[in-house]
């Protein structure tokens, strides 16, 4: 919602939403502009179709922000919701929502702030590195410290770069909706919590716990955020 919003998102436009997952942003954009108005690409073939699914008007591809596969000036707004960070070559990511984003048209991206610690995993990193000093977390990824994600639109010539930020604020009524999400395997924090045994998976469940105010709790989320001319 507040990213829709950040990016100026109105009736009338042409919105593509890159690295789309499972739909959060298409659903706001189908909301605010009609199914007709929306295209969305992902490469996992299960958010792909599950996406198709439940927005069966929406132009859904499969595909990366790397190659995309919109004909130049396609857009009026490409929009990249926690994507950039997971991009093999975000540079390259970056100035292909350009190329399909139509001249003064605009690209928005916005990244956890992993490396400020202000993103939603912070405890979680916290944790691990209590435990695990050496594990990587996720604050060396593109986009997650503060000013890269503008630094990374300066190269596919981007122009009226606007750095910024939002925080949102989520609740959760159980430690246990908390730390659930992280044994689904699901991104880097996922993958870390799937490859260790069982009783290292419980030492960390028990730091997180401890690090935890007791529930129900809010957590704050800060994003990263960049606005630029196409
Ligand atoms: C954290 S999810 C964000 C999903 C959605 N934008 C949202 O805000 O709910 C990251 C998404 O980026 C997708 N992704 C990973 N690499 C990508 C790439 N190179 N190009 C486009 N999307 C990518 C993943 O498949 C995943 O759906």
């Amino acid at each position: 919602m507040q990213f829709a919003r950040l990016a100026g998102v109105r009736a009338g436009q042409r919105v593509l939403d890159v690295g789309c997952g499972p739909g959060a942003l298409t659903a706001q954009l189908v909301e605010r502009l009609g199914a007709d108005a929306v295209s969305a690409i992902d490469p996992s073939g299960s958010f792909v179709a599950a996406v198709r699914a439940r927005f069966p008007e929406v132009d859904v591809q499969s595909g990366v922000a790397e190659q995309l596969s919109f004909p130049d000036g396609s857009f009026d707004i490409a929009l990249a919701q926690l994507v950039v960070h997971f991009m093999t070559d975000p540079l390259s990511g970056l100035r292909e929502m350009a190329r399909v984003t139509r001249a003064g048209g605009l690209v928005a991206a916005c990244v956890w702030d992993h490396a400020g610690g202000g993103g939603p995993l912070a405890t979680f990193w916290q944790a691990v590195h209590d435990i695990d000093p050496r594990a990587r977390g996720e604050a060396e990824l593109a986009g997650a410290r503060e000013g890269h994600l503008a630094e990374l639109c300066e190269a596919p010539g981007l122009d009226d770069i606007d750095p910024t930020s939002l925080t949102v604020n989520v609740r959760f009524t159980t430690f246990a909706d908390w730390w659930e999400p992280f044994t689904l395997g699901v991104g880097p924090a996922g993958a870390y919590v799937t490859q260790l045994d069982q009783a290292r998976r419980e030492v960390l469940r028990n730091r997180c716990a401890q690090l935890q105010p007791p529930a129900p709790f809010q957590v704050a989320a800060s994003a990263w955020c960049v606005r630029a001319h196409a």
